[in-house]
């Protein structure tokens, strides 16, 4: 176990190059390998989540060499993967074992998923239904809807799926499993989730069209495809990275940060709508697409800010954000109210519950409810000792509050910033300034 001690910050300048993205980096890898030809991707992140995704793909056949300016994955088209001599280790991620799951269900040999304690407690029923109902055969070893999942032959055949959650993950799984069923796939979101697959899907060859429909719910469409094509990708710097540095720019006096190349894809980027709702001095700069991503330089300046209520269509757009977002409401003006954000309890950890029990622990009047929680701000936060319960968002959430704080904050189990931004506390700091 490793404890990080973060003292309060005098003011914060310079500029930071956040990490790959997460969600883009997997995806990367995993179409890579069912491409023909090769993929080159530049600025992949090399935390623990992405490169359990490459352990995997290696394990079945997929040459990816690690070279010091970019991956190259050399794809062996969609039926070209072989059996896994022994268990594929997901590790924390459920990225990978969800969206692994799409296209392992189209293969014709069998496989064991199996992730760590945290990943064997999240749900996979919300993948197993649909992707069995189109002829998959995934069971959950346990029976108890978890992981370790085992996923046997099936043949695949296409679908039109209502999912009753916003998830890019499942969504992802069935367009995947779609490349291998016999015609026109849908899947149907009662909100739009982020929509990296779809975009990427495009760019390797796919048949893909997206729809949103006048209620707020949206459909994604793939066609079942012979070949996908191996392509170029430049992964854009994490959104969800940024946003701790967004937050601290904002929450230390006199602080002024560039936060360099960040993705600003519109599916990620409620955290800069909600920053702005709440008063933020943020400009973005340089915007630039690249293979249907957006990225743009963050300009911060220190600012006071008001409570807002986050609900609705806006959460799958910043779901990973809240723990941060929940640190900037303890120090905004009034209160802030975060609802419709049930999938919470279903990341990492319980977030409603991790960020409840550490910002109390901070002196924070924070009511956890079903769907969120409710925050009087205002009020300065102590230091104290903070339980990450092995999950890098609250890890690095709460190392943003210490820098705030009065006196000393520890973060325990805090090597969990691995899994999505292993540099983070070396970065904390380099922003550090007395000028
Ligand atoms: C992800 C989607 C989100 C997010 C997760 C990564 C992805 O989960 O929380 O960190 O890469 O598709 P859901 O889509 O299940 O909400």
């Amino acid at each position: 176990m490793s404890v990080r001690t973060i003292a309060k910050a005098k003011k914060l300048k310079g500029e930071i190059t956040v990490p790959g993205d997460k969600s883009i980096s997997h995806r990367s890898i995993m179409l890579g390998a069912i491409a023909q030809g090769t993929t080159e991707i530049t600025n992949f992140l090399t935390g623990a989540d992405c490169l359990a995704t490459i352990k995997c793909f290696r394990k079945m056949g997929i040459d990816i060499d690690c070279r010091p300016s970019s991956i190259l994955v050399h794809g062996k088209g969609l039926y070209g993967l072989t059996a896994p001599d022994g268990i594929l280790d997901v590790g924390n991620s459920g990225t990978t074992t969800r969206l692994m799951s799409g296209i392992l269900a189209g293969q014709d040999f069998s496989c064991v998923l199996n992730g760590d304690d945290s990943l064997n407690q999240r749900p996979m029923a919300r993948i197993m239904k649909p992707l069995n109902s189109m002829g998959a055969h995934i069971t959950s070893i346990k029976d108890n809807g978890c992981a370790p999942l085992k996923i046997e032959p099936g043949h695949l055949h296409s679908i039109v799926y209502q999912s009753p959650v916003a998830s890019a993950q499942v969504k992802s799984a069935i367009l995947l499993a779609g490349l291998y069923g016999d015609g026109e796939t849908s899947v149907t979101e009662p909100a739009l989730s982020r929509n990296h697959t779809e975009l990427m899907l495009q760019s390797f060859g796919a048949s893909v069209s997206a729809a949103m429909h006048p209620d707020g719910s949206a459909t994604a469409y793939v066609h079942a495809c012979d070949e996908l094509y191996g392509q170029q990708i430049f992964v854009p710097g994490d959104i969800s990275s940024a946003a701790y540095f967004i937050a601290a720019g904002l929450l230390v006096p006199g602080s002024e940060l560039l936060v360099k190349n960040v993705g600003t894809n519109f599916t990620r980027a409620g955290f800069l709508d909600v920053c702005k709702a709440m008063g933020a001095d943020i400009t973005r700069v340089n915007e630039t697409f690249l293979g249907g991503e957006g990225r743009a330089d963050i300009l911060v300046r220190s600012s006071d800010l008001k409570g807002a209520t986050i609900e609705g269509d806006i959460i799958p757009a910043l779901i990973d954000e809240i723990p941060i977002l929940a640190v900037m409401a303890a120090h905004a003006e009034g209160t802030t109210v975060i609802k419709d954000a049930a999938e919470l309890k279903v990341k990492e950890t319980n977030r409603i519950a991790t960020v409840t029990e550490n910002l109390k622990a901070m002196g924070c009047n924070i009511t956890p409810t079903a769907d969120g929680m409710i925050i009087e701000g205002g009020s300065p936060l102590s230091g104290a000792r903070i339980q990450s319960h092995m999950d890098h968002r609250i890890a690095m959430a709460f190392a943003i509050a210490g820098l705030t704080a009065k006196g000393e904050t520890v973060i325990e189990d805090s090597q969990y910033v691995d899994v999505s931004y292993p540099e983070f506390f070396e970065a904390v700091e380099r922003i550090r300034s007395d000028t």
